[in-house]
C-alpha cells in the first residue's frame, strides 16, 4: 500500500539548496480561488500521463527531467498525485513488452519521488484486454487490473485518504468494454462514491479519465447535424450521475484528470474540473507533429487541435476549501517524429 507517512519536505530525491536558487518556473495558466487565508496551504504536485513510449522520443528522460524541474520549485509539494498513463499501448503489448515498460517507469520514477503519492490508473496501464495483441488468455495472475495495482502497490484502484484538512478520492475510471476500455464507474464503485463523497473536508477527487468538461468535445468528438456525440473513451459513461452527484455535494472543490492531454478548468455548479495536461505533453511529440500524424492517420471532420504542452500542475489548498492552481511547463522539447 501507499506510504502513510507525510513529510513537509524532502518529497523529491535531489532536493537540495540548488532549489533555491533555481528560476521559477513558467506558469502558463493560473487559477485561484483565495486571497486573505492565513494558514500555510497544503501543496498537492498533480502528474499525469507520463507514458513511458517505445519510439525513440526520449520518454525516460523526459519524465526524469521534469521530476528534476519539480524538485527545483521553491515550495516543495507536500504530497504527489499520479494521474495515471505511466505507461503506452500495455492493453495490446505481450507482457515481456509490458513488464519492461513497467520496469521502466519505476526506475525513473521511483528513483526521483521518495515521498507520499496518491496513485490513480489509467487507460494504458492496463494488460491484457486486447487478447489479441497481448497474446494473452485472461488466466494470467497479471491479467487485466492486476497489473496496475502490482505496478501502483494498490489493493484497490479507487480509494479515499485524508491529508492537510482535505479528503482526497481517487477513483479508478477504465473499464474494460469488448478488447479495449470505456471511461466511468461501475456499479460497485458508483455505490461507495455515493457514500465517500460525503465529507466535512473540502474534497478533490481524481480520475484518470474526464468525469466531464470541454476537452473530450473538442478533441474526440463527432459533428453531427443536430448534436455532438462524445465517445465514452474520452470521458465517463455515467458522466450526468456523477456530475449531478457532485453538484450536490459542496465540499468537491476539485475534480482533476488526465487523459485527454489538454490543459483546462471549467467550473461548474461549484466545482473545478481541472485537466491536468501531461507530462509527456503531446506524447512527447512537438504539437504539431502529434497533430500532423493524427491527421494522417485519421483524417477526421475536425480539426487535430495542438495539445498541452509538457507539464503539470501545482495546487496549493487551504484548510478552508479555498485554492490556487498553477499549470507549469516543463520546458521539456518535444521530437519532431517517431
Ligand atoms: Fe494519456
Ligand atoms: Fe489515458
Amino acid at each position: 500500500m501507499m506510504n502513510e507517512k507525510l513529510s513537509r519536505r524532502g518529497l523529491l530525491a535531489g532536493l537540495g539548496t540548488a532549489s533555491l536558487l533555481a528560476p521559477f518556473s513558467r506558469a502558463s495558466a493560473f487559477i485561484e480561488s483565495f486571497e486573505t487565508s492565513s494558514a500555510k496551504p497544503f501543496r498537492v504536485a498533480f502528474l499525469t500521463d507520463m507514458h513511458i513510449m517505445d519510439a525513440p522520443v526520449r520518454a525516460d528522460e523526459g519524465i526524469a527531467f521534469t521530476l528534476d524541474h519539480l524538485s527545483k520549485q521553491e515550495v516543495q509539494p507536500d504530497l504527489i498525485i499520479v494521474g495515471g498513463d505511466n505507461l503506452t499501448g500495455t492493453m495490446g503489448r505481450d507482457l515481456a513488452g509490458a513488464t519492461s515498460m513497467r520496469d521502466r517507469w519505476t526506475k525513473v520514477f521511483r528513483d526521483k519521488v521518495k515521498g507520499p503519492v496518491l496513485y490513480c490508473a489509467g487507460n494504458h496501464d492496463h494488460w491484457g484486454w486486447n487478447k489479441t495483441g497481448s497474446k494473452s488468455t485472461g488466466n494470467e495472475p497479471l491479467w487485466g487490473k492486476n497489473f496496475a495495482r502490482d505496478m501502483l502497490q494498490l489493493d484497490k484502484l479507487y480509494y479515499s485518504v485524508e491529508r492537510g484538512g482535505w479528503k482526497f478520492i481517487v477513483l479508478d475510471s477504465v473499464q474494460p468494454f469488448e478488447s479495449r476500455y470505456i471511461g466511468g464507474l461501475d456499479a460497485e464503485q458508483w455505490e461507495w462514491l455515493k457514500g465517500e463523497i460525503k465529507s466535512d473536508l473540502p474534497t478533490v477527487i481524481t480520475s484518470h479519465i474526464p468525469i466531464t468538461g470541454i476537452s473530450p468535445l473538442v478533441v474526440d468528438g463527432t459533428p453531427g447535424e443536430t448534436s455532438h456525440a462524445v465517445p465514452f473513451g474520452s470521458t465517463f459513461k455515467n458522466m450526468y450521475d456523477v456530475v449531478a452527484l457532485i453538484a450536490d455535494h459542496s465540499n468537491v472543490k476539485l475534480a482533476l484528470s488526465g487523459h485527454i492531454h489538454f490543459e483546462e478548468s471549467v467550473t461548474f455548479s461549484g466545482t473545478t474540473y481541472w485537466n491536468g495536461g501531461a507530462v509527456s505533453g503531446a506524447w512527447w511529440l512537438t504539437s504539431t507533429a502529434d497533430a500532423n500524424r493524427r491527421t494522417q492517420r485519421n483524417p477526421g471532420p475536425i480539426p487535430r487541435l495542438a495539445r498541452a504542452n509538457p507539464g503539470y500542475s501545482l495546487l496549493d489548498l487551504s484548510p478552508n476549501g479555498e485554492f490556487k492552481i498553477q499549470q507549469v511547463a516543463s520546458g521539456w522539447k518535444g521530437a519532431t517524429s517517431r
